[in-house]
């Protein structure tokens, strides 16, 4: 018999005959000649009561049965006389797909979430886990629904790279010289040796290659993992994480935050409107007020502060810091987190930041001091999303480059749509698992993400 999915089995007009589902067991109570599985196949956050009686010619085996078993499950569908579930099922006959024992870790009790995460091939069956990657999930087709409704083009940008996008040296290396004894010249490992003939690393932005096809095809983005060699441990940075990256063509700052605030709020309200089950979880269990806070950002303008007016602020709060706050050194994330929870109490986009502390791609502004970027600050999470206006006067960029050790030559394709065609563009990255953190309340990156990547750890 064709097995039907949990969730469409709870959402059902009708009861049933016959009908089959197949699952894990999360729970087992027994009473006199009757015993209850709650069974769980991950289609939905609810679990389906099964009932099963001595008249089964395994009943003694299933009662013994533990946590984690998996099982076919063949019967009626009826009302359920229990509060809280509309149906449960009255097995005709039950089938141990696999077994299980008492060594199995995820027996029906509260465990940490650091726990959970040294078992990380078995946390999917758990209820936080099950509603964390349900949400990845769906959020993933929003992302793609959002900016296929508006026209956006798609593109795959590379994997393997040469050039490193954010310039902060923090690429992971791709070379396939042995380790050992790697080929020299004068003393130093000769790359043209290497795979690729030149020294290559795992993407850290697709940006670069996004804006060659936003001077193709106007509007696209790209939606892949990228990698950061960044030896940071903290909650809200990995080493392999997804990132979001559209690029619009003839736009500006302001074009790109709308974008941004527009993104932000479709995939909170996707998520308010097609998650309630998993977000009700997350405001019981994870975060109290959580819908409520996604409600009031689904309607609420975001707020804009210029860096220096952000420095301002930060200044003048009378707030002792850890990292010190001055003009010209870059924001902490205690700092952007005073901001957008203390400050505005909501989202709020920081632009125009000193050229120095960013990228080299960054369109120089008027005061040839700051550049047209910004980040979009979160509370609980801090940046979600950093993006600027690019550069697209050829000779300012070059100089740019200069400044910063970017040999122009090594990026000459990157120059080359500044030579023929040149338009003002703009773009931005949102990490999807800080979006995750954000819309689901976990506080931790390793928790939002399905085997995470971090310093020392990159079992599973
Ligand atoms: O601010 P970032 O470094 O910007 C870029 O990479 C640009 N090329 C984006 C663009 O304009 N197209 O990264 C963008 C976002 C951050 O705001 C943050 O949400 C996330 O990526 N991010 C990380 N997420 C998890 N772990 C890390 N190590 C991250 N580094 C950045
Ligand atoms: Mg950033």
């Amino acid at each position: 018999m064709e097995r039907t999915s949990v969730t469409t089995v709870l959402r059902a007009e009708s009861p049933a005959e016959s009908l089959c589902v197949k699952g894990w067991v999360r729970t087992l109570r027994t009473g006199k000649d009757i015993a209850f599985f709650a069974l769980n196949d991950g289609s939905c956050f609810a679990s389906l009561q099964v009932v099963v009686t001595p008249q089964l010619s395994n009943y003694e085996e299933l009662i013994k049965i533990g946590t984690g078993a998996c099982l076919c499950v063949e019967g009626t569908l009826v009302e359920s006389p229990a509060s809280g579930q509309r149906w449960e099922i009255h097995a005709r006959a039950v089938e141990i797909l696999g077994p299980t024992d008492a060594d199995y870790p995820l027996q029906k009790k509260r465990h940490s979430l650091e726990f959970l995460r040294s078992i990380a091939h078995l946390r999917p069956r758990s209820n936080t886990f099950g509603a964390v990657f349900r949400m990845r999930s769906a959020l993933s087709f929003a992302v793609h629904r959002f900016f296929q409704e508006r026209g956006f083009m798609y593109v795959h940008t590379p994997i393997i790279t040469a050039n490193d996008c954010e310039g902060a040296g923090e690429m992971f290396r791709v070379s396939t010289l042995d380790a050992e004894t790697p080929p020299r010249v004068d003393g130093k490992i000769d790359w043209t040796q290497d795979f690729f003939g030149e020294k290559t690393g795992l993407t850290v932005s697709g940006q670069l290659q996004g804006e060659l096809f936003a001077t193709a095809f106007s509007d696209i983005y790209t939606f892949g993992p990228t990698f950061r060699a960044e030896n940071s441990n903290t909650s809200r940075h990995a080493a392999e994480f997804w990132m979001i990256e559209p690029e619009i063509a003839f736009a500006d700052l302001a074009d790109d935050c709308r974008l941004a605030e527009d993104f932000l709020r479709y995939l909170v309200t996707y998520a308010l409107e097609h998650c309630g089950e998993d977000l009700s979880f997350f405001n019981e269990r994870i975060e109290s007020g959580l819908i409520e806070k996604l409600e009031s950002l689904a309607n609420a303008r975001f707020e804009t502060l210029t860096y220096s007016d952000a420095v301002s602020r930060l200044l003048a709060s009378g707030e002792s810091f850890q990292f010190p706050v001055q003009w010209g050194l870059d924001l902490q994330s205690e700092h952007e987190r005073y901001l957008t929870e203390k400050v505005i109490g909501g989202p709020v986009f920081v632009t125009d930041y000193p050229a120095e502390i960013k990228a080299f791609y960054m369109r120089l502004n008027e005061d040839e001091k700051t550049v047209a970027a910004m980040d979009l600050l979160v509370p609980r999470v801090g940046e979600i999303i950093g993006g600027s206006q690019r550069e697209e006067r050829l000779e300012i960029l070059i100089q740019r480059m200069k400044q910063v050790g970017i040999v122009p030559e090594s990026l000459g394709w990157y120059l080359d749509i500044r030579r023929w065609g040149s338009c003002s563009h703009a773009g931005f990255g949102l990490g999807f698992e800080r979006l995750l953190m954000y819309i689901t309340g976990m506080e931790n990156i390793r928790d939002v993400i399905p085997f995470p990547r971090t310093p020392g750890h990159a079992r599973f």
